[in-house]
């Protein structure tokens, strides 16, 4: 039987297995799918192990996605772009990284949210990695204007240098949370992890354009901050980052097995687990 796994610290927490196993059953595909959990000083060596006993690849979680890059023999645009990755695939000697996560996240604005985000304005909050491993794939479906704010001004500004060459469609700019004032979005993604912390990146009331959407790239029971102050501002188009979870899995799984898994059910199944308190 094939294996794969994810590999973190922490893991036990990851829905990936259940994930990839449910992908696995639903495409009739003979694997099995684990979550090892490797020492913070020991990331290079529990991947060893892995392909050593057969493994044929794995996903890569926090806080491995930057080291990983050093383990691949070849890396992908996306994963290039993003400066992490959380897809390996061994193929003999040959280790294949890849970024599934901004693909994920526009095929759950696009396919499953009905999004088009082609020719809208799009503002992406945060510019730490969760942000940067997304706004490639978000510039290649075109938005008219991809916008990256950030507490720590410079480091928007960061982001965008470093994407300046992938924008020829779209205008691509970077400010504070203060410089959104007077400025309104079709689509705001909340990549920060401010909801870590209990809080909401502090928005101009007036951002969300009639009818926006409100995305937030984590998730959990009920409304994230972010999600309960767009509402609180009238938003009624509203997701968390679940969608973009089951779709970077079913990015993987079709890149591993060459068979692209239906994400919908498995999604439902998903949200009905998270919705039952354990
Ligand atoms: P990740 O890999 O999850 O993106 P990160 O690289 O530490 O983690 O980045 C965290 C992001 O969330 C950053 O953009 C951070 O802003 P700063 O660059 O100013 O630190 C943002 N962030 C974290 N807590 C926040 C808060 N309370 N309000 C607004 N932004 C916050």
């Amino acid at each position: 039987m094939d294996r794969y796994a994810v590999i973190g610290h922490p893991v036990e927490h990851s829905k990936s297995p259940i994930i990839h196993t449910a992908f696995a059953r639903q495409t009739r595909q003979d694997l099995c799918y684990q979550a090892l959990l490797a020492p913070l000083d020991g990331f290079s060596d529990t991947v060893r192990m892995f392909r050593a006993g057969g493994g044929r690849g794995v996903n890569v979680t926090v806080p491995f996605k930057l080291e990983a890059c050093a383990l691949a023999t070849r890396l992908t645009a996306r994963a290039k772009a993003a400066g992490a990755l959380n897809t390996l695939t061994f193929n003999g000697d040959i280790v294949v990284g890849d970024n599934t996560d901004g693909i994920g996240l526009v095929r759950d604005l696009v396919l499953n949210l009905s999004c088009p985000l082609a020719g809208q304005r799009v503002l992406l909050l945060g510019a730490g990695g969760a942000a940067r491993g997304v706004i490639l794939p978000l510039l290649q479906v075109r938005p008219t204007a991809l916008t990256i704010a950030n507490r720590t001004v410079s480091r928007a500004h960061e982001l965008r240098a470093a994407f300046a060459e992938y924008a020829d469609q779209s205008a691509l700019t970077a400010g504070g949370f203060e410089d959104l004032e007077g400025w309104e979005f079709d689509v705001v993604i909340n990549a920060t992890s401010a909801s870590l912390e209990n809080e909401a990146p502090p928005l101009p009331d007036k951002i969300f354009a009639p009818g926006a959407l409100a995305y937030d790239m984590m998730y959990g029971m009920g409304d994230t901050p972010f999600l309960a102050a767009a509402r609180a501002m009238g938003v009624t188009r509203l997701a968390d980052g679940l969608g973009m979870l089951v779709e970077q899995a079913a990015e993987s799984f079709a890149l591993w097995r060459g068979v692209r898994p239906k994400s919908a059910p498995v999604l439902s199944k998903l949200r009905r687990k998270l919705a039952t308190p354990a």
